[in-house]
């Protein structure tokens, strides 16, 4: 168990899940299901993504975003092809070499724009050119993350400008989704105008980062990736007998648009900290904070100071220089107490440690 005397900004994966969440796993545990996704809270689960993306889409629940990922991505590759995806991207950095080991394709990646994250439409046009002969991989798929790795986000028009090129080179586009909701509630979209009328194939949905627990879809849209998708599952260990658990997260987190209210907070929460941040001397904001990440450069002292009463990720420290980067997340249940405790908590590490400087 955390220290309760820590405060935590390290990921809205620490965080637990939303009442309406914990109330329909209750309801849940009620009921004789039929076991491996014919149960009536897949149906229904299914009939809600259908709304949402207005859409005949077929629906897969997994327990991990990796897993997600990964299952998706299966579909589209053979061991000779490739994906092509920022350098950042989550397949490519933090997800153990599961894409590796269970598709044995390769990982192509293209150089993310510096301030954003993002796959631009000119490095993947430069990554796909590479690509000659039978003797390389072949590219067969592009994946982009919605929001990014740094908590930016793809336009529809970028989304787009990526899925027609993809499309006219034979690409398929997949969609690592795991924290769509902080996007869509940030550009003001549906899903339907974020994901389906921008092209994209197949989706990796998370629940679990906004309020929900190992809640996690794959929504298929491209029906030529349906055929074995029941088999890849089954082999990727991911079809769960009770899964009705699943599924039925997904029933209130549509229906009481809690998806928006619980991502909208988490947004919010963070432009506040991003914006109070910005008036200081030595906090430095580094990305467009558009969700619910903010990236910070500061002193490495300072740094150490602030590690004391609160938990954050450091993602960078550079000794020669004395600064370091620091990566805070909100969630979907930060209030407004917990934030301006932290404006008022680094505001005044600040203002010891510059006094410290002055003697
Ligand atoms: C962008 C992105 N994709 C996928 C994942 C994978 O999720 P999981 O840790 O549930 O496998 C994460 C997790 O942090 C993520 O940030």
């Amino acid at each position: 168990m955390q220290d309760t005397k820590i405060i935590q900004f390290a990921s809205d994966n620490y965080v637990g899940a939303h009442p309406d969440i914990a109330a329909i796993l209750m309801t849940s545990l009620e009921s004789i299901e039929i076991p491996y996704g014919s149960d009536t809270y897949s149906k229904l689960a299914k009939e809600e993504f259908q709304k949402q993306f207005k859409q005949d889409c077929e629906v897969f629940f997994v327990g991990t975003g990796t897993a997600a990922n990964v299952v998706a991505l299966k579909s589209i590759l053979r061991s000779y092809e490739g994906v092509i995806c920022s350098d950042i991207a989550h397949i490519n950095t933090a997800e153990g070499g599961a894409l590796e080991n269970f598709i044995g394709a390769k990982i192509f990646t293209a150089p993310s724009h510096a301030s954003d994250g993002k796959l631009t439409l000119s490095s993947l046009k430069q990554v796909f050119q590479n690509f000659r002969n039978i003797h390389f991989n072949k590219p067969r798929a592009v994946s982009i993350t919605q929001s990014t790795e740094l908590g930016t986000v793809y336009t529809c028009e970028e989304i787009k400008e990526i899925c027609d090129f993809a499309h006219a080179n034979g690409l398929i586009v997949h969609m690592d989704g795991a924290r769509i909701a902080n996007a869509a509630a940030y550009l003001k979209k549906t899903f339907k105008e974020m994901v389906v009328d921008t092209g994209v194939d197949i989706l990796s949905f998370g629940a679990t980062k906004n309020g929900a627990i190992m809640a996690e879809a794959i929504v298929v849209f491209n029906k030529d990736l349906i055929k074995d998708m029941l088999y890849i599952q089954k082999q990727s260990m991911q079809l769960f007998s009770k899964m009705r658990f699943i599924p039925a997260q997904f029933i209130p987190y549509f229906k009481n648009n809690l998806w928006l209210k619980n991502a909208a907070n988490a947004n919010e929460k963070a432009y506040y900290i991003a914006e109070e941040l910005k008036s200081t001397k030595l906090y430095k904001i580094l990305n467009k904070v558009e969700t619910n990440q903010i990236f910070i450069e500061l002193p490495i002292n300072l740094k150490d100071d602030l590690a004391k009463n609160y938990l954050f990720y450091i993602t960078q420290e550079n000794f020669e220089k004395n600064i370091c980067s620091i990566r805070i997340i909100t969630s979907y249940n930060t209030s407004e107490a917990d934030a301006q405790k932290l404006i008022s908590d680094f505001k005044q590490a600040e203002y010891n440690f510059l006094l410290s400087q002055s003697f």
